[in-house]
């Protein structure tokens, strides 16, 4: 067949719009921030908008789409993930934090009221991806160095506060909290 030769096969006319992009809808369940929630998605759902748009959680913020800012960043079974960067689909089953579970009944989360003395945050759009990406670091490494807590950022970008409040808060958040576990350890040990 030259290129000039006619279309031998009867074009078929294309779908509807709708149905070509009707993907059906898969259920999902999923643990959210300690709470079972059963869904339906379609597959191209990304996880960020099924959080966003399906779960209302507005504190997962969206930047870039394209996994470079960070500020869409999530637990998923306990490590930081890009939740721009997976779609809903593939949490099915797996247990998904947001910054919506700092927070607990005593309060703000350590490192919430570490940024917040800092004055580690402006504008705060990167602070709920900086914070998660944050968690599994200090779980791993409660005693960080200045370079590690860089380190540890530098997938996070922050336009407006400048990194240094946001490192002092993080040193100010490892120190809390080893200062507490080594209080608890007392109490413990006392006690007993
Ligand atoms: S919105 Fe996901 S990395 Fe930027
Ligand atoms: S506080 Fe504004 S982008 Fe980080």
């Amino acid at each position: 067949m030259t290129l000039r030769d006619p279309d031998p096969a009867p074009a078929t006319l294309a779908s509807p719009r709708s149905a070509r992009y009707n993907l059906g809808v898969h259920p999902i369940s999923v643990t959210l921030n300690g709470r079972r929630v059963d869904h339906t998605v379609e597959p191209r759902l990304l996880l960020s908008d099924f959080l966003r748009h399906d779960a209302c959680l507005t504190g997962t913020h969206v930047g870039c789409e394209h996994g470079v800012c960070g500020a869409c960043t999530v637990l998923v079974d306990g490590e930081a993930v890009r939740s721009c960067l997976m779609f809903a689909v593939q949490a099915d089953g797996c247990r998904v934090e947001t910054v919506e579970s700092l927070a607990g009944e005593d309060g703000l989360h350590p490192l919430q009221t570490a940024f917040h003395e800092a004055h580690a945050l402006q504008c705060g759009f990167c602070t709920p991806g900086i914070l998660m990406t944050l968690l599994p670091f200090l779980r791993e490494n409660p005693a960080p160095s200045e370079d590690e807590i860089r380190e540890a950022l530098s997938g996070n970008l922050c336009r407006c506060t400048g990194y240094a409040n946001i490192v002092s808060a993080v040193t100010a958040a490892a120190a809390h909290v080893a200062k507490a576990s080594r209080e608890s350890r007392t109490t413990l040990a006392t006690s007993g």
